[in-house]
C-alpha cells in the first residue's frame, strides 16, 4: 500500500464512519431517511466530500495505483464506500451530485473498474469478503451494530452458498452415483441448511427501522463520471447461481435467467466472473439423475444419492422462500408502504421500481422452488419424474 492509499484507508475506517454515524442518528431520530437544510448536518455532508475528495486526489497525484489485482480491487470498494456516502447523503442534492469534486473519485474508480473488468462502483463482495478486518474491525458505512449484523450475516450466508457450490461443482467429474460423491451431497445439503440458519439470524437480529432508514440508503445505485451503476445486493456473487443451474432448477437457456446472468456479471468479484462464465455451459446433476435413472437399474447408492440431490433442491428453494418473505417483504416492502411518496422512486438496489423488484424475485422463488405457475415452468416435472423412476424402482 502506499502512503496515499494507506491515508485514505484510515480515515475510511475512522472519520467516516464517525460522520457518518452522526448523520444516521440525527435521520434516525427524526424518523427520515435524509435531512436538508439543518447547517450542523449540512457542514458534516460537506466534511465527507471534501475530506475524501482531497484524500483520493493524493492517490491519483501519487500515481500509486496498486499492481496486485486484489489491492486493486480493494481500493475500489473504498473510493466506492465514499462515492456510495456521497450519494447517501445527497451531498450536493440527489440529481445534481458534485461534479467538480467527484472527479477524482469517480476517474479513480473508472480505472480500478476497467483494470480489474468489473463495474467502478462498490459492490457487496467489498463489504465482506474483500474486506479484511483490523483489530477485529471490517470497514462499515457507520458503527451502528445493525449495520454489523446486516454485513456479517449476509456474508455467512454468501459463505454457505460457496460451500454448497464448491461441493456440487465437483460432482460431475465423478458422477452422480459415486459413493464419494454422498459426501459431496451431505456437505451441499448442510451448507444449504446454513443459508436458512444464517438468514433466519439476520432477521431475528436486525431492526426493520434501523435497516430502512440508515443501512438501506448505502445501497442505492451511484453515479461514476456521468454513469449510473445499479446498487449492491448479497445476491452479487457466482455461488447462487452455479447452484441453480447445477441442480437444474434454472436453466442457461431461459431468457429471464440470461438477462439475470448478464446484468451480474459486472457486480460479481473477478474470480466470480470466471465461475459465471464456466457455469453456463455445465450439464445439470437433475438432468445426469434422469438419463441414468431412465437407462441404467437404480441402484442403493444411486438412489441414496438421488435422494439426498432432492432434498438438496428443497433445501434451496426454503432458503431462497425465506430470503422473500422474511427478509424481502418485511424489511423492504413493508417500511416502504409508509415512506413519502417522493421516495418511492428510490427504494431498490438495482433502480427499477419496488413492485418490479419484488416481482422478479418471486419469479425466482418460484424457479428455486420448483414450482409451476402460470409464466413460470419450473422444475417440477423433472423432479417429479426422477422421484417415480425412484418409486418404480421400488416396486
Ligand atoms: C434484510 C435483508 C435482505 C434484504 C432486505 C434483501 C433484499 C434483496 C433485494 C431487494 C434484492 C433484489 C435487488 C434489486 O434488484 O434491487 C435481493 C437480491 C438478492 N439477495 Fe437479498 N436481501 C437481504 C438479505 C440477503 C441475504 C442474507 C442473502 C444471502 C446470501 C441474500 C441473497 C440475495 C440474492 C442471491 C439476490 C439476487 C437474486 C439472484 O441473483 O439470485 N439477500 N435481496
Amino acid at each position: 500500500m502506499t502512503a496515499a492509499v494507506d491515508g485514505f484507508d484510515r480515515w475510511i475506517r475512522h472519520e467516516f464512519v464517525d460522520f457518518n454515524t452522526e448523520l444516521e442518528e440525527a435521520y434516525f431520530s427524526a424518523r427520515s431517511e435524509v435531512l436538508f437544510g439543518r447547517p450542523e448536518l449540512e457542514k458534516i455532508k460537506r466534511a465527507i466530500m471534501l475530506d475524501g475528495a482531497e484524500l483520493i486526489a493524493r492517490i491519483t497525484e501519487d500515481g500509486g495505483i496498486p499492481a496486485d489485482e486484489k489491492e486493486r480491487y480493494r481500493l475500489l470498494g473504498a473510493v466506492g464506500f465514499y462515492l456510495g456516502a456521497c450519494r447517501r447523503h445527497e451531498a450536493g442534492g440527489p440529481e445534481n451530485p458534485d461534479a467538480e469534486r467527484l472527479s477524482a473519485a469517480w476517474s479513480l474508480a473508472n480505472i480500478l473498474g476497467s483494470s480489474l473488468g468489473v463495474a467502478p462502483r462498490f459492490v457487496f463482495a467489498h463489504q465482506s469478503l474483500h474486506n479484511p478486518s483490523v483489530r477485529d474491525s471490517y470497514r462499515t458505512f457507520t458503527s451502528l451494530e445493525d449495520e454489523r449484523v446486516f454485513i456479517t450475516y449476509n456474508g455467512l450466508a454468501v459463505l454457505a452458498y460457496q460451500r454448497a457450490a464448491g461441493a456440487l461443482r465437483r460432482i460431475p467429474t465423478m458422477g452422480v452415483s459415486n459413493p464419494m460423491a454422498t459426501y459431496l451431497f451431505e456437505d451441499a445439503r448442510a451448507a444449504l441448511d446454513d443459508v436458512l440458519r444464517f438468514n433466519r439470524t439476520l432477521s431475528e437480529n436486525l431492526d426493520v427501522d434501523r435497516f430502512f432508514f440508515n443501512i438501506r440508503p448505502y445501497f442505492k445505485p451511484y453515479q461514476v463520471g456521468g454513469i449510473e451503476y445499479r446498487g449492491a445486493n448479497a445476491g452479487d456473487f457466482a455461488a447462487v447461481n452455479e447452484i441453480d443451474l447445477l441442480l437444474g432448477l434454472c436453466k442457461a437457456r431461459d431468457p429471464f435467467y440470461q438477462n439475470l446472468l448478464a446484468e451480474k456479471y459486472a457486480y460479481v468479484p473477478p474470480e466470480d466472473q470466471v465461475l459465471l462464465r464456466t457455469i453456463v455451459v455445465a450439464e445439470s446433476l437433475l438432468d445426469r439423475f434422469l438419463s441414468e435413472a431412465e437407462t441404467g437399474p437404480v441402484t442403493p447408492r444411486f438412489r441414496l444419492n438421488a435422494e439426498l440431490f432432492l432434498a438438496i433442491c428443497r433445501a434451496h428453494g426454503a432458503a431462497y422462500a425465506y430470503h422473500h418473505h422474511k427478509l424481502v417483504k418485511p424489511f423492504l416492502e413493508a417500511p416502504a408502504k409508509a415512506a413519502p411518496k417522493e421516495r418511492l422512486s428510490d427504494m431498490t438496489a438495482s433502480g427499477p421500481p419496488l413492485e418490479m423488484v419484488i416481482r422478479g424475485l418471486g419469479y425466482l422463488s418460484d424457479l428455486r422452488a420448483a414450482r409451476d405457475r402460470p409464466g413460470v415452468v419450473s422444475a417440477r416435472a423433472s423432479l417429479g419424474r426422477l422421484r417415480e423412476l425412484l418409486s418404480a424402482a421400488d416396486a
